[in-house]
């Protein structure tokens, strides 16, 4: 079903996710040493290196980037003014350029950037093949691009709330996506937070590399924007549907991370006391906690 892999569908999501994403969400499912091992995958040792952040968000990933090059040398692009509100006031990200726009018809001439770097944001875009066609155009030939995503869960039951609520590609698909489009010297690293004890692999971090004697597959046809969707009242019913019912099957996951928070710590796992549960998460908890309580008091 998918229902927020459209961009209509995500930006309304992100219009009320945005207000309690870097609290309560966010630092349960991309943590810092997630984000660490991705961007290790990436040379960053050049000088002067110009960085596009697509999907750039409140500024997570972003923050990681500018631990590796001047925030003055990062540009942030979004399709969600309100997640970008929140990236643009941190104090890290001051000196950035910051752009609203569609990570599938990027707003930038072909070889702009030495690199590429987009986290979390594919599952979102209706054509990711178009997207990473994208990352290669912007890019100088020699640059490179990382893709952080999800992978699809091999639970059942996770499967199910994955693929109602939005895109978790295969490895197989991302790695598809990276040869069509053209990249070489491709590289993949395994993330997970520390509590997510499942068998199947999490998310992975995927680098490409921008061949020196790169040919498009197609020719890109410049940058146009889209008509605008008609918004009829049945449109519209359907995108509050969608937004509802996949925001439904999404935090779906917020209970799971917590309960697998909690149990990390009960059972010490590594790590379990680096990333400690914030008081918003802390509080999420135990309202799950008493709502399942009532429930059961309530079928007794
Ligand atoms: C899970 S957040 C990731 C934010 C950030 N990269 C981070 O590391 O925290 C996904 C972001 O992708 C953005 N997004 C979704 N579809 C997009 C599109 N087609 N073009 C640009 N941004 C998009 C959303 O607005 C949202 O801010």
């Amino acid at each position: 079903m998918r229902l927020v892999q459209h961009k209509k569908e995500a930006y309304w999501f992100y219009r009320f996710l945005s207000i309690f994403y870097d609290k309560l969400v966010n630092p349960l499912f991309w943590t810092v040493p997630m984000r660490d091992v991705s961007h290790d995958l990436m040379d960053w040792s050049p000088p002067n290196l110009q960085v596009v952040d697509v999907g750039s968000g409140t500024g997570f990933n972003t923050e990681g980037i500018v631990k590796r090059v001047p925030a003055q040398q990062v540009t942030c692009l979004d399709q969600s003014p309100h997640q970008m509100a929140h990236a643009k006031k941190k104090a890290e990200l001051q000196g950035c350029t910051f752009l609203l726009g569609d990570a599938e018809n990027l707003p930038f001439e072909d070889n702009t950037f030495d690199r590429y770097v987009s986290a979390g944001s594919i599952e979102y875009w209706p054509n990711p093949d178009q997207g990473i066609q994208e990352s290669i155009r912007v890019i100088k030939p020699g640059g490179q691009a990382l893709m952080i995503g999800p992978l699809e869960p091999k639970h059942p039951l996770g499967r199910w709330l994955a693929n109602t609520w939005m895109l978790f590609p295969t490895e197989a698909e991302y790695l598809k996506w990276y040869e069509d489009a053209g990249f070489e010297n491709i590289k993949i690293s395994y993330i997970r937070p520390h509590w997510f004890g499942g068998e199947s692999e999490y998310g992975l971090a995927l680098l490409g590399t921008k061949p020196l004697d790169y040919t498009p597959p197609v020719k890109h046809v410049p940058s146009q924007s889209p008509p605008p969707e008609k918004m009829g009242i049945g449109r519209s019913l359907l995108l509050i549907w969608r937004v509802l019912l996949g925001s439904l099957a999404g935090f779906g996951f917020i209970p799971a991370a917590l309960f697998g928070y909690v149990k990390a710590a009960i059972l010490g796992r590594e790590g379990a006391d680096l990333e400690r549960l914030n008081r918003h998460q802390i509080l999420a908890l135990c309202l799950i906690i008493l709502l399942i309580a009532g429930l059961i008091i309530s079928i007794l």
